[in-house]
């Protein structure tokens, strides 16, 4: 992807002119957050969430451990709904949701909308029906569902009784939710017989059941019916086993008031891909992670009374916690649910959506906008996007290509475009560009949010100057910050806060370090240039090397096998494996139509031990892969043979020079 740093765009100023955030109003946050880090989070924290007890003490921080706002008390789940209810929302539509299936003529058939009111009844009715299975504060609760309002319902339950949530995205296999089950000490599963995604349907229940022997602690199963009672599904969910239960009927007449929590409460636990080792649970809390799923919605989007506010991603995934669920419901903002895939029945579902529901802001990734891109503008161009005012990117560096296609075809000139960085651990938007700069630079991260202070620096921890390129940290704690990694806070300690600590590591403050690299342009505007650990980001889910490798060398045949991203003109990265055969197997590879049939069973080990967006793209057998004298495998040089490129970094701690020649002249003969 070419970026160019100079070019620039002006901003449509419609957003700021009338409600949004003002240069001036940026500035003076800025301004507040320099002069007194502490008292500007504990000033937006005192005015935007309702306590029921008010903190006192604003932050503690003993490296790397953070604490914020620690003795005040609140509950998550009534800052998203009761709040609303006093000051006369109850009525208005908090969600709005859409199913996949289509008619024959290719029309939807699913729609519902809960107004606050509803949502609100239908949350303290299934948090009294997860008291009654006894289930209540501290507890963890996994919740493993199809994108329909009954997962709102679920998570927000989980909050007003203190239990914490642990949402498992519905494209992870059944091993995945075990390792997520266990991990957590999950008491209960919420889970539906199933969800559609392009036609099909994804066995949710099915795959709970297939791991439930191994996850003996879990004594509730709850199921929603949603494909069964589906007009075009199945005729009816399979009948239920012991220890399981309907959603509906857990549903009773009675209501469970917000159990008010402290502010350090843990709300949820989301499981993201690291460099090592299984995926690790990131811990949030509940005053902090709220006060900034709130907050950044507001400074970002801008909700307005009459917004109809549609973030793409699944619930499964950060961006759905924070700007599906939380932020929107937060602020009040009437939010769009889509059950289903992008591309069913066409390419133009979204673009459907869009006119249908009167979106006022979309905010998406760019593998859907570099997808959508390559169809062409018919689809988009035949529907009325009048309604959008503002659109936002996420999950990965958006391409200026892709930037332009969004802001000209989609935004048709009018609508500001937010690139918005930030991370499962950071909880909401860290850096962004916003209406108020004026203009943008096509993808460009630009600036922190007041309150964030980032830096790039060179690995020693000095800051690099202007058109140098390092990697991205962040020099002190805010207050949606991940607090620890589940179970495993020396794991925590070292991944995010043991590579950087001052220049030349001279400060006793341990900084954040995000995995990712950066460059400061002239101008002193960030741009991410990825990862730069060994965490890829495909299509913008993230997914850890040695995950994949782990799952491939499950299958009987492979001996070993190593990992790298590669550049993908839709998905961003795609995955290319390496792999060397057991002796036995060798063969296997040799032959034409014994290779392509291994490369199914090693997707389909990939597909059952993580999910099906896991496969790997691109595989290459080879007698051996390039390591160093002590045994670790040279990623580097995998990743230039995998991008074709001339391995001409330093080999000169390669142990077996022949290994890279016999690798990069593979294809030659
Ligand atoms: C990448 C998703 C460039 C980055 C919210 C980060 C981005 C990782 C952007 C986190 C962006 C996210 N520009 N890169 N606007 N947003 N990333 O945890 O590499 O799923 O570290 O959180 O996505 O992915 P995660």
């Amino acid at each position: 992807m070419i970026f160019d740093r100079k070019s620039r765009m002006a901003m449509p100023q419609h957003t700021v002119a009338d409600t949004g955030l003002t240069a001036e109003a940026l500035a003076a946050a800025h301004k507040h957050a320099s002069h007194d880090r502490i008292d500007f989070w504990a000033d937006l924290a005192r005015h935007e969430l309702c306590w029921s007890t008010p903190f006192t003490i604003a932050h503690s921080w003993e490296p790397p451990f953070a604490r914020w706002f620690e003795d005040g008390r609140l509950n998550a789940s009534e800052q998203c709904l009761d709040v609303h209810l006093k000051t006369g929302l109850g009525r208005k539509v908090a969600v709005v949701w859409e199913g996949e299936p289509v008619d024959a003529e290719g029309a939807p058939t699913q729609r519902r909308t809960l107004t606050f009111d509803e949502l609100h009844e239908l949350v303290e009715r299934f948090a009294a029906g997860l008291t009654s299975r006894g289930i209540g504060k501290g507890d963890r609760v996994v919740v493993y569902m199809p994108l329909v309002p009954e997962v709102l319902v679920a998570m927000l339950a989980c909050a007003r009784i203190g239990a914490t949530h642990s949402v498992v995205f519905a494209g992870f296999s059944a091993e995945s939710l075990r390792d997520r089950v266990l991990d957590a000490g999950a008491k209960a599963i919420v889970t539906a017989d199933g969800g559609f995604r392009r036609g099909k349907v994804v066995p949710l229940h099915e795959n709970v059941r297939k791991v439930r022997a191994q996850i003996p602690a879990v004594e509730t199963v709850v199921v929603l019916n949603r494909v069964g009672s589906s007009k075009g599904g199945p005729a009816s969910s399979a009948p239920l086993h012991q220890g399981e239960v309907g959603f509906h009927e857990l549903l009773g007449t009675a209501r469970a008031a917000a159990v008010p929590v402290g502010a350090e409460h843990p709300l949820f636990i989301l499981y993201t891909s690291g460099t090592t080792g299984k995926p690790k649970g990131v811990v949030h809390s509940t005053a902090g992670y709220l006060l900034w799923a709130k907050k950044s919605m507001a400074w970002v989007f801008d909700p307005r009374p009459e917004d109809v506010f549609w973030c793409t991603a699944d619930v499964g995934w950060i961006t759905g916690h924070t700007y599906v669920c939380y932020g929107p419901l937060a602020n009040g903002t009437t939010v769009f649910l889509y059950e289903g895939a992008p591309d069913f029945p066409n390419g133009g579902r979204f673009w459907d959506i869009i006119e249908r529901e009167k979106i006022t802001v979309f905010y998406t990734a760019p593998t859907a906008i570099r997808s959508f891109m390559r169809q062409g503008n018919t689809l988009p161009d035949s529907r009325n996007l009048a309604s959008l005012r503002l659109l936002g990117s996420v999950g990965e560096p958006i391409n200026p290509e892709a930037w332009h296609w969004y802001a000209d075809v989609i935004g048709k000139g009018r609508c500001p475009l937010v690139d918005t960085w930030w991370q499962t651990e950071t909880g909401g938007i860290m850096m962004t560009v916003l209406p108020a700069m004026g203009s943008a630079k096509p993808g460009c991260a630009t600036r922190p949010l007041p309150g964030i202070e980032v830096d790039v620096v060179s690995d020693d921890g000095t800051s690099v100057p202007k058109g140098a390129d390092g990697k991205l940290v962040v020099k002190s704690s805010w207050p949606s910050q991940l607090r620890t990694v589940h179970g495993d806070p020396t794991r925590y300690a070292n991944t995010y806060w043991g590579t950087f600590s001052g220049p030349g590591g001279t400060s006793k403050e341990p900084w954040y370090f995000t995995g990712d690299g950066a460059h400061r342009d002239e101008d002193g505007d960030i741009w991410i240039t990825g990862r730069v650990d060994d965490v890829m980001n495909v299509a913008g889910h993230r997914l850890g090397t040695m995950e994949v490798e782990s799952a491939l060398v499950g299958h009987s045949d492979v001996a070993e096998a190593a990992v790298v991203g590669v550049p993908d003109a839709i998905k961003g990265t795609s995955v290319f494996a390496f792999v060397t055969l057991m002796k036995a197997s060798k063969g296997r590879a040799e032959d034409e139509s014994q290779r392509m049939r291994l490369e199914t069973e090693l997707r389909d080990a990939v597909a059952r031990e993580i999910g099906s967006f896991a496969k790997p793209e691109h595989f290459r057998f080879t007698d051996a892969l390039p390591k160093t004298r002590s045994g670790k495998i040279m990623r580097r040089l995998l990743r230039d043979v995998a991008t074709g490129h001339e391995a001409l970094g330093d080999t000169s701690t390669l142990e077996d020079v022949s290994v890279l020649s016999a690798l990069q002249h593979y294809h030659e003969d």
